[in-house]
């Protein structure tokens, strides 16, 4: 059957902000599946910071090249298939890239997973995909909070921080999120039952810190960098900054209870 694909590729790296210029789109055949591999239509493509880092150099996985599928988590559904565990039919996910088609293979960065049975292709991508188990393992394993702790976060009305303070209400932490707006603060305190919100576009945020957290933070949860990491550093809790100082400096303390994705 022949199926048209269209693509975007890399045409340059973006210098600054990313532009319309620094892609280049084409329509070509889909591929046919060699032995071993499977032909996805992609449904849904997740647009993520870390694109913008792939797009820019060698990361932790290697550099999209120039004229290459621009790189990108998305759910497709399996069309053709050359390997025992995938059916047509199958909704799959992987780094299926910007475009209709993606023929691809097990084992390799690319590799196709099944979708759990039953759960929305959005949730799969959101919730329970990448940006849930980061929140999740980041805060959990790394942040470690107790009950009635408080846990702080930046980019709070993100995808990951918006996960991280639901996650800190749940384990009964007391959670503060930092974001950018009036609406954005609204939403996390009306609507994600977030206990403070503080906008650092209108507030001071070492100041609003100071106020809210009397006895210090427990755990940050960062998102951002930069001075808001700075703010929230110089209000993390004295007994947490005094304990990381008498340890010595093993890597999976060196950042005690401080999480940066
Ligand atoms: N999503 C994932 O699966 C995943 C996985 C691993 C790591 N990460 C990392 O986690 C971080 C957040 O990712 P995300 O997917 O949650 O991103 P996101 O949904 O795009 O949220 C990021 C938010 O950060 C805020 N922000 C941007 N620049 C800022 C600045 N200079 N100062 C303060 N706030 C700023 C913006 O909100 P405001 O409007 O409030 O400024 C933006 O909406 C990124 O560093 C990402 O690389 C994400």
């Amino acid at each position: 059957m022949d199926r048209k694909n269209r693509q975007w590729l890399l045409a340059r790296r973006p210098q600054g902000m990313v532009s319309a210029d620094d892609f280049r789109w084409v329509e070509t055949a889909a591929p046919t599946p060699a032995e071993g591999e499977v032909l996805v239509h992609n449904l849904w493509l997740s647009c993520d910071p870390t694109q913008r880092g792939w797009i820019a150099g060698d990361t932790y996985l290697p550099a999209v090249k120039i004229d290459e599928v621009v790189r990108s988590f998305a759910v497709g559904e399996v069309v053709e298939s050359r390997h025992p565990k995938f059916q047509p039919g199958q909704l799959v996910q992987g780094l299926f890239g910007w475009q209709d088609y993606a023929c691809v293979k097990s084992g390799t960065p690319s590799s196709p997973s099944h979708l759990p049975p039953g759960v929305p292709i959005e949730t799969a991508m959101s919730a329970l995909g990448l940006t849930g188990i980061t929140a999740y393992y980041g805060l959990l394993d790394v942040g470690r909070p107790k009950p009635g702790e408080t846990v702080v976060v930046s980019g709070a009305a993100g995808a990951t921080g918006s996960a991280v303070g639901q996650i800190a209400k749940i384990k009964g932490c007391r959670a503060i999120g930092i974001a950018g707006g009036a609406e954005k603060c609204r939403w996390l305190t009306e609507d994600y039952g977030f206990d403070a919100a503080i906008d650092y576009k209108s507030e001071d945020v070492g100041a609003r810190l100071r106020e809210l957290c009397p006895k210090g933070i427990d755990v940050f949860f960062d998102n951002v960098g930069g001075e808001i990491l700075d703010a929230a550093l110089a209000r993390e809790r004295e007994e947490l900054r005094s304990e990381e100082l008498s340890q010595p400096a093993h890597p999976a303390r060196a950042h005690g209870r401080l999480h940066h994705p």
